[in-house]
């Protein structure tokens, strides 16, 4: 199911979204959404090229779209990339920190910049983004959600670096919740399941196979882009105008199962 078939395709027109890794996945999707649902929609990644790509899609929805190439690692050209979005598309009301990296390594062969690359990609670029758009932020009471992941609460094996930086996310957005809920600003944690022909579930895929996660869901399937793209209309619509400090998953259920079975395929330990 597509959030337009359900929800008025003006429920956010004259507004601007700002998505972080907005040019493939779950990103994608989620800015696809809101383009599907009237807004100007800007998207930024390391890649121009796919950035380009992305943006002619979005554009075909009929409104208007930007791809800005700007590394989350760097707050100055997050900084940038806002600025631009202002300029060109109007003041940013809702904004998708979704950048990050993700790897299966085991702990004691991470090396530091395999560690420190997730989380800066992560939690510094979820904190960068934050930075960078609060400005907007403030002047639209707007919301912020970022896209956190089952390992920032139950460790999974080989995912060490991704735990911690999406415990680290989990905390960051609660802390901006209390912090900016009095400047009208709602800062929400999307936390999605396997979300079928994404490049996260390819790399989580390489060592435990499709029918083991499906056992992992009680719901017995792989999420969609769409699933996840659903709450984010809803988390950033009027319907959710007291929802704050939320951390809520799209999952089909998967949080309540453990890890344990991805553990064992991925460890070869029973
Ligand atoms: N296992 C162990 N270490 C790894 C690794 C792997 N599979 N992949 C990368 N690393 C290490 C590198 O060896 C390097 O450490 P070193 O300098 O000690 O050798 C460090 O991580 C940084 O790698 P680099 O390729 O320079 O980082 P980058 O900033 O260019 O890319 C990644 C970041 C590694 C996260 C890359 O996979 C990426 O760009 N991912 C984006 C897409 C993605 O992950 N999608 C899924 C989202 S959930
Ligand atoms: P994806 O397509 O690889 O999305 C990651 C995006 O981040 C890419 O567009 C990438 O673009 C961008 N990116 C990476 N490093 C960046 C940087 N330094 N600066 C700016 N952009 C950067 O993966 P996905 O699987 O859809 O994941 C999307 C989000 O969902 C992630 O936050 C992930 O942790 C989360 N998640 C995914 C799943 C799943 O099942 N797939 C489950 C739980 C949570 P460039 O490479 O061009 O920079």
């Amino acid at each position: 199911m597509k959030a337009r078939d359900l929800l008025p395709t003006d429920l956010f027109a004259d507004r601007t979204v700002f998505v972080t890794g907005g040019s493939s996945g779950i990103n994608f999707a989620i800015a696809d959404t809101f383009a599907e649902l009237g807004a100007a929609v800007a998207i930024c990644g390391r890649n121009q090229e796919r950035l380009d790509d992305a943006t002619q899609r979005l554009q075909l929805h009929g409104g208007r779209a930007i791809g800005h190439a700007a590394d989350v690692r760097d707050l100055d050209a997050m900084t940038a990339a806002f600025e631009r979005t202002e300029a060109e598309l109007g003041v940013c009301s809702v904004v998708i920190c979704g950048a990050a990296g993700n790897f299966l390594a085991p702990a004691e062969k991470l090396s530091t910049n395999g560690f420190r690359a997730v989380m800066d990609i992560d939690l510094l670029g979820t904190f960068h983004t934050a930075r960078a758009a609060f400005d907007q932020l403030q002047r639209t009471r707007g919301v912020l959600l970022a896209i956190s992941a089952a390992q920032a609460e139950l460790p999974f094996a080989h995912q060490a670096h991704v735990a911690a930086a999406k415990a680290g996310i989990d905390m960051l957005v609660r802390s901006l919740a209390l912090e900016w809920g009095a400047h009208g600003i709602r800062c929400n944690l999307i936390v999605p399941g396997p979300i079928d022909g994404t490049e996260g579930m390819r790399r989580l895929t390489e060592l435990v196979d499709r029918p083991t996660w499906e056992a992992m869901v009680p719901l017995g399937r792989f999420g969609t882009t769409d699933d996840v793209a659903s709450l984010a209309a809803f988390l950033a619509s009027p319907l959710a105008e007291y929802v704050t400090g939320a951390r809520i998953t799209v999952d089909g259920g998967q949080g309540l199962t453990g890890s344990s079975l991805f553990n064992r395929a991925v460890t070869g330990q029973a």
